[in-house]
């Protein structure tokens, strides 16, 4: 559906409208194959400047160090096309150029004063909550979306979608009965929603409701493990819900089925995995082999340091959990030295820091390791991920800390999770340090 307060379109070409329709789609459902969709758009009308933007920015979203190249490609072949193109489209060439620079913060307010005056650009919506995401910012997350909501028809059959942003935003703002239920909603109005199916995972991982966040995922298997971009990263949350059991057989089943080798083929699938082992092997369980292989499959993480922190650190975690401590320092300097613009900063408050904690961590040095990672807690927000990811932080500490830091540890993690299996598991660790200490 078009409106007034959608935004001008550059192209007269049906079917590269159409095509582009289906592409922004893909981009907010995370099913199928986006690029096809981009590069049929292109194919329609190799004039409209905007149809190369929007895969750039896709690409970008990707956090891909190794596909930078091509969106850069993608925006230098845009350029010429977009002398003559509408204002708010040449407002996207921006938008891209600052994303792609590494100035995510504002690349997020370029596309926010595009969405003033079109409040339905998807595009601009899109890219603006994945950089919201990867840049910590939970109150624009929220925010953000909660702008533009109003203005979205709920007949639209694109509006579950943007509902489903808003539901993650509103967990990620601790808003949990908010969040499940705008989640529930746009799932009501059209059950193939991924990033709703998440938000909810989210709240139930937060409120330690895991038998009901593992009946949640497998009874809307369908609707988020087949052909889809998140998959995952969800099997990842159904693993999470296991460990919260302290099943870690399970954890590590699902690890090997749906995460572990050629499953994930970029950092944000390969994070995922090295979260899942750290996690696991955090309870004592034995990963065996799996940390080799992980830290065999993912490209090249020295290579590509620099470009996030965020998935630095996880890079990180493969190598120290596969015993390659001179990788792992490597991969530490080349971060240090090659991080720029917003990720300088992100690297050098959450991510540097970071990594020594975890490094320390993995090679005995439990004092040294809780000093580094203790005062991270009230800042890690600033390098991304959402809270349940950065619970990895905390959890590290857990397993590191003296008893007094411990037993303070637990009582925060008690409000959120009082009952939990994992709750129990470390207030007997943290309480057989406390009976040894004494
Ligand atoms: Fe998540």
């Amino acid at each position: 559906m078009h409106g007034r307060r959608d935004p001008p379109c550059g192209t007269s070409c049906s079917v590269a409208r159409a095509n582009h329709e289906r592409a922004l789609w893909h981009f907010v459902s995370f099913y199928g194959d986006p690029m096809a969709a981009f590069d049929a758009t292109i194919a329609a009308d190799p004039g409209w400047g905007l149809a190369r933007v929007i895969k750039a920015v896709f690409i970008l979203t990707l956090t891909e160090p190794g596909m930078v190249p091509q969106a850069r490609q993608l925006l230098v072949e845009a350029e010429p096309l977009m002398a003559g193109a509408p204002l708010h489209e040449q407002a996207h060439l921006g938008a891209a150029r600052a994303a792609l620079a590494g100035r995510w913060r504002e690349a997020c307010a370029r596309w926010d004063t595009m969405l003033l005056d079109h409040p339905r650009d998807l595009l601009a919506l899109s890219a603006a909550h994945l950089f919201d995401f990867y840049r910590g910012d939970a109150r624009s997350l929220r925010a953000r979306v909660a702008r533009v909501l109003p203005e979205w028809p709920v007949e639209d059959p694109l509006q579950p979608y943007v509902l489903g942003m808003h539901a993650f935003g509103l967990e990620e703002c601790n808003l949990y009965p908010q969040a499940e239920a705008a989640g529930r909603e746009a799932l009501a109005r059209d059950p193939r929603g991924p990033w709703a199916i998440h938000a909810v995972a989210h709240v139930m991982e937060m409120q330690g409701r895991h038998a009901e966040g593992a009946a949640w995922l497998q009874e809307r298997r369908t609707y988020w493990a087949v052909d889809n971009g998140l998959a995952i990263h969800l099997w990842w949350h159904q693993a999470l819900f296991r460990l919260e059991t302290l099943d870690t057989a399970a954890a590590l089943a699902l690890f090997d089925a749906h995460i572990a080798g050629s499953a994930s083929t970029v950092n944000l699938q390969w994070l995922d995995g090295a979260a899942l082992l750290w996690r696991a092997q955090l309870l004592e369980a034995d990963v065996g082999t799996r940390w080799q292989a992980l830290a065999g499959d993912w490209a090249d993480p020295v290579a590509h340091a620099g470009h996030y922190a965020f998935n630095d650190v996880h890079a990180m975690l493969a190598l120290l959990g596969s015993g390659e401590l001179a990788r792992a320092q490597a991969l530490l300097s080349a971060c240090t030295e090659r991080a720029n613009a917003d990720n300088e900063e992100m690297t050098r408050e959450v991510g540097a820091p970071l990594m020594r904690g975890l490094m320390a961590f993995a090679q005995g040095d439990a004092a040294q390791a809780c000093r580094l990672l203790y005062p991270l807690r009230t800042v890690a927000h600033h390098f991304g991920g959402s809270h349940a990811q950065r619970d990895l932080i905390d959890q590290t500490l857990l397993a590191a800390a003296d008893t007094a830091l411990g037993h303070a540890l637990l009582n925060e993690r008690r409000l959120a999770k009082p009952v939990t299996p994992l709750t129990a598991y470390w207030a007997v660790r943290i309480g057989s340090r406390r009976a040894a200490a004494h």
